[in-house]
């Protein structure tokens, strides 16, 4: 039998970190080490650190997966390669620059890392979905409702999806602007002529409407995350998976083995 993958979670106190905890714990081809986080989540029996440095020299882990916050994100996947492991990180609201920092280590140390914005096999279908849409409209918006305690807007998920829709069109798309805007900000936040509109709400978990306009007709993709563990497939496929490459990853995507 292969050893086992040894993995370590940062973030590991918080609503993210505890569930992929224990869904590590209940793997049999994975190992729970420890766990990076200010504060140590109670009832967790594992060797844990608020320094990721003296954490990953002392467990040794091939995997860090982290769902932290943005800040923290880049820190803790330098110190994974640094010391030999592959980074996943989930955390959003990474910049461009943050994740060609991650991309530059990953290349020069040889080892798989990967930044995935969403890792609800749904919400990367929607996005592959609206790439291919993105060929044929001029117009699109897209509506992402999440929960109250969201520290970030617009989500990672819906600047993912402009992002690559504006590529998949080779150009900017045809943005209503209105003559008036009788509050400011009423057409939304918005990249490459794509509106980005938020909800924040209590009792929503995630949910993403990418909807696109044309003459006499609009097509609409929704997809709705009814609870956290539509996460946990993705995160353990992408931890399986990442030991097997040498090359930086955006995205779940190559990960799956869908090509774009
Ligand atoms: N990629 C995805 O599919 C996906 C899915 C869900 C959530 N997320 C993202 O994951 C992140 C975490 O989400 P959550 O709902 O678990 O949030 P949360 O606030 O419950 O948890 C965040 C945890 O990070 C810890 N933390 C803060 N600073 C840290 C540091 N310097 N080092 C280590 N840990 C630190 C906090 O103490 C907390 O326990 C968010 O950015 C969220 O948007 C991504």
């Amino acid at each position: 039998m292969s050893e086992r993958v040894r993995v370590v979670v940062s973030g590991a106190a918080g609503k993210m970190g505890r569930e992929i905890c224990a869904a590590v714990a209940r793997d049999p081809e994975l190992e729970l080490v420890g766990g990076i986080d200010v504060a140590p989540s109670p009832g967790l029996d594992l060797p844990w650190s608020s320094d990721p440095e003296l954490l990953l020299r002392e467990v040794r882990p091939r995997v860090v997966v982290d769902f932290s916050t943005a800040s923290a994100s880049v820190g803790v996947a330098l110190a994974a390669l640094r010391a030999g492991a592959s980074p996943i990180i989930g955390t959003s609201g990474l910049t461009e620059s943050m994740v060609g920092q991650i991309r530059e280590a990953a290349v020069t140390s040889g080892l798989g890392a990967a930044v995935v914005p969403n890792f609800a096999l749904g919400a990367v279908l929607m996005m592959h979905f609206a790439e291919i849409a993105a060929r044929f409209f001029d117009s699109v918006e897209v509506i992402e409702a999440h929960h109250d305690t969201k520290i970030d807007a617009p989500s990672g998920t819906a600047i993912a999806t402009a992002q690559r829709m504006v590529v998949a069109r080779g150009q900017d798309f045809r943005r209503n602007v209105p003559d008036k805007e009788t509050i400011l900000g009423g057409r939304g936040a918005h990249y490459g002529g794509v509106s980005i509109h938020s909800l924040r709400l209590p009792g929503i978990i995630a949910r993403q409407e990418v909807i696109f306009g044309a003459l006499g007709q609009y097509l609409t993709i929704a997809h709705d995350t009814t609870s956290r563990e539509a996460y946990l497939p993705g995160v353990l496929l992408a931890i399986k998976r990442i030991v097997e490459r040498q090359d930086f990853v955006f995205g779940l995507e190559p990960l799956l083995g869908l090509n774009t």
